[in-house]
């Protein structure tokens, strides 16, 4: 049989999908992913930037990026992978069944196409979390300040940040006034316990699993459709191109997830 013939009946047969996601989803929408061409920032690789040593050598740097970051996300669509994962969510609902969204998005693409519940487990870039109560914040304002209105271009020939840190993102809370942060697991960081949690519950409690343009190498969510596969369950993995963890999973779709996730998941 057509192996995505194959792939859609364990998925008409399934009451507890989960679809795992990563940037690769997003990159169709013009948000580049770390690891391809677009990973660069000024001279910078971005992995460098997402992380909290960055953060405390040179805040007014990291903000720059990340008004970029909530720039480019604002300018994007989302694209037919992400419309037929939430389309896909909602019909499911209508017949009882359950698909459960995990991503490693920041970018909020899966809620603006509609998905509900969706699980954040690297947060958001609408996100601010204070340095010093820790309070966390929604902020969808562009620029998120004053200081950072025309900031941000990644023309790699400009060299210096230097905004000072009362003019950065100032936590509101009476009497607070502490360094705002993007409220981002950075690399390095450990992922919030609840979250991580529901990610878990997903993982156990699914009958059929999706992975979808993430590079298997980011841990722990690298690990999750791994452990699904364990179980014994089908995994449908989708890529350009295939990863250290395809060897584990039942099928692997490879092309544009524009493509594939839509063939997968047309109703
Ligand atoms: N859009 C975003 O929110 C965004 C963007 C960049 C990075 N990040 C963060 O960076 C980390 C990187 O991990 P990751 O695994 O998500 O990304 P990654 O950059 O490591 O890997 C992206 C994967 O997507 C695949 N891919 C690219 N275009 C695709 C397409 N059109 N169709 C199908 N597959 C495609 C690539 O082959 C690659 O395997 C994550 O923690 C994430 O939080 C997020
Ligand atoms: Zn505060």
């Amino acid at each position: 049989m057509n192996v995505m013939k194959s792939f859609r009946e364990v998925l008409s047969n399934a009451r507890n999908v989960l679809i795992l996601t990563g940037s690769g989803i997003s990159a169709e929408s013009g948000i580049p992913t770390f690891r391809g061409a677009g990973g660069f920032w000024r001279r910078y690789q971005a992995q460098n930037l997402a992380t909290p040593e960055a953060f405390a050598a040179n805040p007014s740097l990291v903000w720059e990026f990340y008004e970029y970051r909530r720039r480019v996300a604002n300018a994007a669509k989302p694209n037919k992978a992400h419309e037929a994962i939430a389309n896909f969510q909602q019909h499911a609902s209508g017949k009882g069944s359950k698909v459960t969204i995990v991503t490693q998005n920041i970018d909020e693409l899966h809620q603006r196409a509609g998905a509900k519940d969706v699980i954040e487990l690297h947060g958001s870039l609408y996100k601010t979390r204070c340095t010093v109560c820790h309070e966390v914040t929604t902020n969808t304002n562009i620029p998120i300040c004053p200081a950072l209105e025309g900031k941000g271009s990644p023309d790699p020939n400009i060299m210096v940040s230097d905004i000072s840190k009362d003019d950065l993102p100032k936590c509101q809370t009476e009497n607070c006034k502490g360094l705002l942060r993007p409220h981002i697991v950075w690399f390095g960081e450990n992922l919030n316990d609840h979250v991580l949690q529901q990610a878990y519950n997903a993982v156990e409690n699914c009958d059929a699993c999706l992975v979808i343009g993430t590079s298997s190498i980011v841990y722990p969510a690298a690990m999750f459709a791994p452990q699904v596969a364990k179980r014994g369950v089908p995994v449908a993995e989708f890529n350009l191109e295939t990863t250290p963890a395809t060897r584990h999973f039942t099928y692997h779709f490879q092309g544009p997830c524009t493509i594939t996730v839509t063939e997968a998941l047309e109703l």
